[in-house]
C-alpha cells in the first residue's frame, strides 16, 4: 500500500491535457495519491535547480510530464526555445527524479512516407524543429532512464486551450468559405481518451511493486482513426450542426497542402498503432466521434 501522503506530481497542468488529466483523475488513484498539478508558474521544467528542489521537497510516487513548448510552426525561428523546454526539460526532470516518469511525446516524430500504422519502433525522421526537439526529449529521457514510459499521440484537441477543433467552430460561425487540407492523413486525439490511457498507466506502474520496470518505454495512442483534416472537419460541422453549436453550415472545401503552406512541415500520414498501448493498458473504445461529440458537449 502506498503511504498516506503518496503524490503525483504534473507538470504543465495548465495545459490543454493537463487541464484534462486535473478535471478526470479518477477516484480509483485520488483515494491513494494526492495528484499535485504544477502550472509553468509553480515550476519551470528549463529550470534544472528548479526541478531539483521541487522534486526534492515533493518526494513524488510518480512523474507525469505535460509540459512542452507546442507552438509547431514558430519552433521554426525558435529552435532555442523549443529544445530548452522538449529535449533539456525532460532532461532535467529524468536527471532529478527518483520516482517513474511517465511522458507525452508526438505522432510529428515521424517523416510520414509510410502508409499504414507506425509501430512504436519504426524509424524516426521528424521533419520539423518542433518534432527534432521532442525526439531528442525521448531520447534523453530513456538514456537517463530507460524504465520511463513515454505514449506519443496526435491531433490533440480538447474543451481546452486552443486546438483544431475550437478553431474549426470559429471559424464555421464567421465565415461562408473553409479550405481544409486533404492530404495529411492522421488520428484525431480527445484528451480525455488520452487522459484515460495515462491514468491506467499510471495505475499499472503504480501497483507493479514486483517488476517495477515493466511495461515500459515507448507506446502509441489515438482515438484510431485514419482521416484527413478536411474529414475531421467535416465531422466536427455535422455534429455541430446536430448539437445547435453551429446554425448554418459553411461550405467546406479540400485543399492540397501546397495550398496552405505552413512555416513547419509536418508528416503526410502520421497514423500510429494502438496495438501496444491496448495490450498493456485499460483504453477507452470510444470511436473517435463518439470523442469529438463529448469534446463539443463540453464546449457547449
Ligand atoms: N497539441 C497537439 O496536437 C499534440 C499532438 C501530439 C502530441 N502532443 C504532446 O502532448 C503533450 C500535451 O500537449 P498539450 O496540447 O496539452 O500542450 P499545451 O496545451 O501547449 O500545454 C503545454 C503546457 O506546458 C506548459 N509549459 C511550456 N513550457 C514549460 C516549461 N518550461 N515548464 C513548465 N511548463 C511549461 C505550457 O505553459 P504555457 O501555456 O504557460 O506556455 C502549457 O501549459 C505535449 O507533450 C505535446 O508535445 C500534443
Amino acid at each position: 500500500m502506498p503511504s498516506a501522503n503518496a503524490r503525483i506530481v504534473l507538470t504543465g497542468a495548465g495545459g490543454q491535457f493537463g487541464q484534462t488529466l486535473v478535471a478526470c483523475w479518477p477516484d480509483s488513484l485520488l483515494s491513494q495519491y494526492e495528484l499535485i498539478p504544477l502550472m509553468r508558474g509553480d515550476l519551470d521544467i528549463a529550470d534544472a535547480a528548479a526541478v531539483h528542489s521541487t522534486l526534492d521537497a515533493l518526494q513524488p510516487a510518480l512523474i507525469i510530464n505535460a509540459a512542452a513548448y507546442t507552438a509547431v510552426d514558430k519552433a521554426e525561428s525558435e529552435a532555442e526555445a523549443a529544445f530548452a523546454i522538449n529535449e533539456r526539460g525532460v532532461a532535467n526532470l529524468a536527471a532529478a527524479s527518483t520516482c517513474p516518469l511517465i511522458h507525452l511525446s508526438t505522432d510529428f516524430v515521424f517523416d510520414g512516407a509510410a502508409s499504414t500504422p507506425y509501430a512504436e519502433n519504426a524509424a524516426t525522421a521528424p521533419l520539423s524543429v518542433y518534432g527534432k526537439s521532442k525526439l531528442a526529449g525521448e531520447k534523453a529521457l530513456l538514456a537517463q532512464k530507460p524504465d520511463a514510459m513515454i505514449i506519443r499521440t496526435s491531433w490533440l484537441y480538447s474543451e481546452y486551450g486552443a486546438n483544431f477543433v475550437k478553431t474549426m467552430l470559429r471559424l464555421m460561425s464567421e465565415r461562408d468559405v473553409l479550405s481544409i487540407v486533404n492530404d495529411q492523413i492522421g488520428s484525431p486525439t480527445s484528451t480525455h481518451s488520452l487522459a484515460a490511457v495515462v491514468c491506467s498507466a499510471a495505475s499499472t506502474r503504480l501497483d507493479s511493486a514486483a517488476m517495477p520496470k515493466e511495461p515500459s518505454g515507448i507506446f502509441h495512442w489515438s482515438d484510431g482513426a485514419s482521416i484527413t483534416w478536411f474529414d475531421f472537419a467535416l465531422e466536427i460541422q455535422t455534429q455541430a450542426l446536430a448539437l445547435g453549436l453551429l446554425k448554418s453550415p459553411c461550405t467546406l472545401k479540400p485543399i492540397p497542402t501546397s495550398e496552405y503552406p505552413t512555416p513547419a512541415a509536418r508528416p503526410l500520414y502520421s497514423v500510429m498503432s494502438r496495438a501496444r498501448a491496448r495490450a498493456e493498458f485499460d483504453c477507452p473504445t470510444n470511436t473517435w466521434q463518439a470523442e469529438l461529440k463529448r469534446c463539443l458537449l463540453a464546449s457547449s
